[in-house]
């Protein structure tokens, strides 16, 4: 089974990853925690290039095709030895943060970012994309206050430095993308506290599993 998790910056996705393991961990199923861009060696050292705040501008084709050369790795290296092997995926972002942020945002075409993810993914869909959704004035609040505390690197800020409009159509572009395809999409409000968001998000992985049985 694999489960990707999608959102605007600051909307607690990463947070949650630990109650999602934790729950197929109780349930006896074997998970892998991983995210894009990342999961791999390779891609770690694409994600320090595509999130460094000190690089501003990035031609948007670049932007796309490291994200989809960190894809190609991460598909090859980890995501399909576990989904063979059984185990459940939960991964940080997947192909639905490009469409929205290198389509929706860049403005790159729609069609074209379609017609890459077919050949790279060979068929491969997420079986469930949560959408933690909130307003990007709360999100980006709360991302450089996490840079502030600590807990966020301010190395990885390249994107909460675009402007409000930027992350206002990234928000639009996942509603948009969640109401096209209702059967693989939940849209969790991430405005709440933490606590009650993991509660939501456990009740709703608990539906998802029993439909799937
Ligand atoms: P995150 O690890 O904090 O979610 O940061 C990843 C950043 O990369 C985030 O700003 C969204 C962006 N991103 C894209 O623009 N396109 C993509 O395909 C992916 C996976 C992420």
């Amino acid at each position: 089974m694999f489960i990707t998790l999608e959102g605007i910056e600051g909307s607690g996705k990463t947070t949650q990853l630990k109650p999602i393991e934790a729950f197929f961990t109780r349930r006896g199923l074997k998970t892998v925690v991983t995210r894009e861009p990342g999961g791999t060696a390779v891609g770690e050292k694409i994600r320090a290039v595509l999130l460094n705040p000190d690089i501003e501008k990035m031609a948007p084709l670049t932007e796309l095709f490291l994200y989809e050369a960190d894809r190609i790795e991460h598909l090859e290296k980890t995501i399909r030895p576990a989904l063979a092997a059984g185990k459940i995926v939960v991964c940080d972002r997947f192909c639905d943060a490009t469409v929205v942020y290198q389509g929706y945002g860049r403005g790159l075409d729609l069609e074209m970012i379609g017609r890459l993810h077919r050949m790279i993914l060979g068929g491969l869909t997420p079986d469930l994309t949560i959408v933690f959704d909130l307003p990007p004035e709360i999100g980006l609040e709360r991302a450089w206050k996490q840079v502030r505390g600590g807990s966020r690197s301010g190395k990885e800020m390249r994107f909460e430095k675009e402007k409000l409009a930027f992350h206002r159509s990234i928000r639009d572009g996942y509603l948009t993308i969640a109401r096209l395809e209702p059967e693989r999409f939940a849209v969790v409000d991430a405005g709440a506290d933490a606590n009650a968001v993991s509660d939501a998000v456990i009740a709703l992985l608990e539906q998802f599993i029993d439909r799937d049985r």
